[in-house]
């Protein structure tokens, strides 16, 4: 079942709806284990040699399931591409950063590796050692060395979920363990998120019979997260949040509706055919139109946009020293 549930209008959203949403999830599988790895990754972070800022970045789509045995769910287009191309421009800034991504979508530093790595890259020799074939010798060096860099230094931590409830429970989580390094925290939110869901509680235990004839579902809105994010859980922290739209009349009014209403530092606008191409970043201050250098083939548009987030949250840094 495909359909694109993470790109709707935003609601109201109450305390009461957020509470309720948490209450009836079903817990976090390794939830200790995910607090333990992201309070050691801000801990290392915060106070090693060099005091880095720390950038949550997620990235792909979440998933409704339809069934508590999942057998069906509701899913978006979100590939993760935006978040793993991010990820890759807020390391080489110098940042520290945690990928909240969803299992199975892009990978920093894999981007340009086929769709199936192990089958096109590899190639078994004669004295039966395992190669990497060309062309993709180099790529794969550069993809592995950058990554192994980045795990290895401590400044690129991975987090994984599928459904909307890991989602939610997850940013809450990292949210909470970063509110502690105030305006050095960065919220760079591109994942798409499902705006509607099944309550755990009103879920079939069981796969749904087709037997039964037409399926008759009501879904329930996912409280939005951002209020409560800019509010409670990271106050001081600079962040941003993400508008996609098909239409490009009603994109930039979500959007400023969006900042206004989130008291986000910036949303990043895009149109779901164009978004490699272009963003606009919509802020306070104005609309800043961002594209990627058309003169290189490999050129992307979040090398230009991270710089922007860079620059502009090292400004509001130090305006609150
Ligand atoms: O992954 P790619 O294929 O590269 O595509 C990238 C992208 C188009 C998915 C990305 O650039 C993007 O625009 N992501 C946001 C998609 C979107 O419009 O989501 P939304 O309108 O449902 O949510 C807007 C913002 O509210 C998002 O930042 C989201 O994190 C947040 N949100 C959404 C729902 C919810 N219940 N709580 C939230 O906080």
């Amino acid at each position: 079942m495909n359909a694109s549930n993470g790109l709707g209008d935003f609601e109201e959203t109450s305390n009461v709806g957020i509470k309720s949403f948490f209450d009836s999830s079903p817990p976090l599988k390794d939830a200790a284990e995910i607090k333990k790895k992201t309070e050691e990754f801000m801990q290392k972070n915060s106070f090693s040699e060099k005091t880095r800022r720390i950038v949550l970045v997620t990235s792909g789509g979440t998933t409704v399931p339809l069934e508590q045995r999942c057998v069906r769910y509701i899913d978006n287009f979100s590939s993760g591409h935006r978040g793993a191309t991010s990820a890759e421009y807020f390391l080489r800034a110098g940042y520290a950063v945690v990928f909240l991504y969803r299992e199975g979508t892009y990978q920093p530093f894999c981007r340009s590796l086929p769709n199936n790595p192990l089958l096109e890259c590899l190639e078994v020799t004669k004295e039966s050692n395992i190669t990497v074939r060309p062309p993709y010798d180099q790529t794969v060096k550069k993809a592995i060395s950058n990554s192994h860099v980045a795990i290895s230094c401590g400044t690129l931590l991975k987090l994984s979920f599928t459904t909307i409830f890991e989602y939610l429970q997850n940013l809450q989580l990292i949210a909470s363990s970063m509110s502690s390094l105030g305006s050095r925290a960065l919220f760079y939110l591109a994942a798409a998120v499902s705006d509607f869901y099944v309550p755990w509680e009103s879920m079939a235990v069981h796969k749904i019979q087709s037997s039964s004839g037409p399926l008759d579902m009501r879904l329930a809105q996912v409280p939005k997260m951002l209020l409560v994010l800019r509010r409670d859980w990271a106050p001081k922290a600079f962040c941003i949040s993400f508008k996609l739209e098909t239409d490009k009349e009603i994109l930039l009014k979500k959007a400023g509706a969006a900042l206004e209403k989130y008291n986000m530092n910036m949303v990043i606008a895009n149109e779901l055919l164009t978004r490699k191409e272009e963003v606009i970043v919509v802020t306070k201050a104005g609309n800043i139109v961002v594209q990627r250098d058309r003169t290189r083939a490999d050129a992307d548009v979040e090398e230009p946009l991270i710089n922007l987030i860079v620059d502009e949250h090292s400004a509001a840094c130090k305006s609150l020293e």
